[in-house]
């Protein structure tokens, strides 16, 4: 009697489940599927704040878990070595990341794609869901930081040793551990590149507070609080994450901060922050921890409920032109998943390599990336020419 009961649950649970996704997903995104430019015209006046504005604890060498005690859920907050601590800091790839990732090597030309240069909000070869720029590889994650893997990056990379997920949480020294708890993530951003770029386009993650480190080589990000990302600019989610759909209205009050990364940076920001990561050149050591807390369901539930089907069911879509095995176990991020598919879709007509084809927010958002490099480098930015 048990099992029929038990059945009868699931197959109850698995209509309601369809129901939602077919009336609050498909019916949600028929309306967004034909974005342009001037959902982006609008010119709000945004309160900038500096990276020397974000509230920030500084530590010394191996002294972190005297500062940082637990998980910071719901913070942005900055743990930043001393001025003085900074020559201290050692990080040595070859000792602590002994493991495989998956790696590109991303041709900027984007050859045969529709391509957006240099944007906060399109990826580079946009519609590049083929592989047609740079074949997927394994290779060793501390070649990949060397002469040899120059030109390559690993995003949301997977290690194929285990162990190295806790030995770069171990090198924090905290008295805690994000792992172990019901649901956590975790994923490198390692590259290598010959030339700077944007390596990720606007996004949010409604689900999970995170905590990125800056293990070697540095990132300019910008964040949107969630007054901003999610309800001025009504981002909407595709599978567990959230793109917004048009720019803040003029009488709004839009916040953006600035945030520069340097080595030995431990940041933590909440669930629902949009951003977006523009990458220096060379060595670059990144990790990112995830930590799912029940309240977060209370804020957005309906994202929430509809990020879980679509993570469950959302390998609908996919449509593997790479069917290299081995690479399918290691990586589980899916460009072809029907989800990125909206996304794209979405973004469509935004897309393309004139300059007019930017929108205003766009605008805005990659000449504050700009005044940040500049300050940062000391030198005059210049935009990816290819
Ligand atoms: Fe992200």
């Amino acid at each position: 009697m048990g099992v029929f009961k038990t059945f009868g649950v699931s197959v109850l649970l698995g209509i309601v489940a369809a129901l939602f996704q077919y009336f609050v997903v498909y019916e949600r995104w028929k309306n967004v599927r034909s974005l342009d430019r001037n959902d982006f015209a609008r010119n709000p006046n945004w309160k900038v704040y500096q990276d020397s504005e974000i509230k920030t604890v500084y530590y010394e060498v191996d002294k972190l878990g005297e500062v940082l005690k637990e998980w910071q859920h719901g913070e942005f907050i900055l743990y930043r070595l001393k001025e003085s601590e900074k020559a201290k800091y050692n990080f040595d790839p070859v000792k602590e990341l002994k493991s495989d990732v998956v790696a590109r090597k991303l041709d900027l030309g984007c050859k045969n794609t529709e391509a957006s240069k240099f944007s906060t909000m399109l990826t580079n070869c946009l519609f590049d869901m083929k592989f047609q720029n740079g074949k997927e590889e394994i290779i060793p994650a501390p070649m990949l930081l060397t002469e040899e893997g120059s030109g390559y990056s690993a995003s949301f990379a997977n290690f194929t040793n285990k162990d190295t997920v806790s030995n770069l949480w171990n090198l924090l020294k905290v008295p805690f551990s994000p792992r172990g708890k019901a649901v956590s993530f975790e994923q490198a951003f390692i590259s290598n590149l010959k030339q700077p770029r944007i390596t990720a386009p606007f996004h949010a993650n409604p689900l999970t507070d995170s905590v990125a480190i800056q293990y070697q080589g540095s990132k300019t990000w910008l964040f949107l609080p969630p007054p901003t990302y999610v309800s001025m600019m009504k981002s909407t989610f595709a599978g567990s994450a959230l793109f917004p759909k048009r720019s803040p209205n003029l009488e709004d009050k839009p916040e953006v901060y600035i945030y520069t990364s340097q080595p030995g940076d431990v940041l933590f920001f909440p669930e629902s922050w949009g951003h977006t990561v523009y990458t220096y050149p060379g060595a670059n050591v990144m990790f990112n921890f995830r930590q799912m807390y029940s309240g977060n369901f209370l804020h957005q539930p309906v994202i929430w409920v509809s990020a879980v089907i679509e993570h469950l069911i959302g390998v609908k879509g996919n449509d593997w032109t790479q069917k290299d095995e081995d690479i399918r176990k290691i990586q589980k991020i899916v460009p072809q998943k029907g989800e990125n598919v909206r996304v794209q879709e979405m973004y469509k007509s935004m897309c393309g390599e004139e300059q007019k084809h930017k929108t205003d927010f766009d605008k805005q958002m990659l000449d504050l990336i700009r005044k940040e490099v500049e300050r940062v480098t000391g030198s005059p930015f210049q935009e990816i020419q290819s």
